[in-house]
């Protein structure tokens, strides 16, 4: 089973999946983290952003690895681990152009499929109920307002020791990344038309995990 969980950056995609993956023994995928990991290794070799032939031969021959650290989820690209250099403030930025590349995306896509179709996951990102995985038993749309996005990312970025703890620059970046995330050509962040609606803002995030497990267990 596939259950597929897209919205914006901060939406509690990533609280949410590995709770539902945790209750239901499912395996996780973060997508996101296999673009931010592109974009760090793109930084790493000065690929230039707007070089689409030098990131197409990063998505393609890089692999990206998921591992685990005690609890936590770790990810290498290319044998090295990016887990905490991929959140920081310069791959937030650099990653909305990276995603934004078509021949990225299809190199990424099919990464995606081939890891998810081997075994029961939850899969979060932007695209996935959309493109990745549009035949997924279960299809959440995830949002909460951009106030709130903002708030809980300075506190993630807090928690882990990286990004920017500074309220406004935060909320700026969320804006900004939903305005490229949203209007982009490739595969623009919207929900399927057969996605859930679920709106994070200021409810419990365990009724959402609740809510999403109770759709599975229909479908399963
Ligand atoms: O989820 P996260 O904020 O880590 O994703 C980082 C970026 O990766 C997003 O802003 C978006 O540009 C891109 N992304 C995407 N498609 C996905 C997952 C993430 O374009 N399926």
């Amino acid at each position: 089973m596939i259950i597929a969980i897209d919205g914006p950056s901060g939406a509690g995609k990533s609280t949410v999946a590995k709770a539902v993956a945790k209750k239901l023994d499912f395996d996780c995928l973060d997508t996101g983290a296999m673009y931010r990991a592109v974009a760090w290794m793109a930084q790493h070799r000065g690929v230039e952003l707007d070089d689409a032939a030098g990131l197409e031969d990063i998505a393609r021959n890089c692999p990206i690895s998921f591992g685990r650290d005690g609890g936590a989820q770790t990810v290498a690209i290319d044998g090295v681990d990016v887990t905490s250099d991929i959140r920081t403030a310069t791959i937030d930025r650099a990653v909305s152009p990276v995603s934004a590349c078509p021949a990225v995306r299809v190199a990424l896509v099919d990464q995606q499929r081939r890891i998810g179709r081997a075994g029961n996951y939850v899969v979060e990102g932007r695209d996935i109920g959309t493109v990745v995985f549009p035949d997924a038993e279960v299809k959440v749309f995830l949002t909460a307002s951009p106030e709130e996005r903002a708030h809980r990312r300075v506190r993630q970025n807090v928690d882990r020791g990286v990004g920017s703890i500074d309220y406004e620059t935060v909320l700026a970046d969320i804006i900004r990344r939903d305005d490229i995330d949203s209007n982009r050509a490739a595969s623009p962040l919207k929900p399927a038309a057969d996605a859930v609606h679920m709106d994070s803002t200021g409810t419990y995030i365990e009724d959402v995990i609740d809510q999403i497990c109770a759709l599975a267990r229909q479908k399963g």
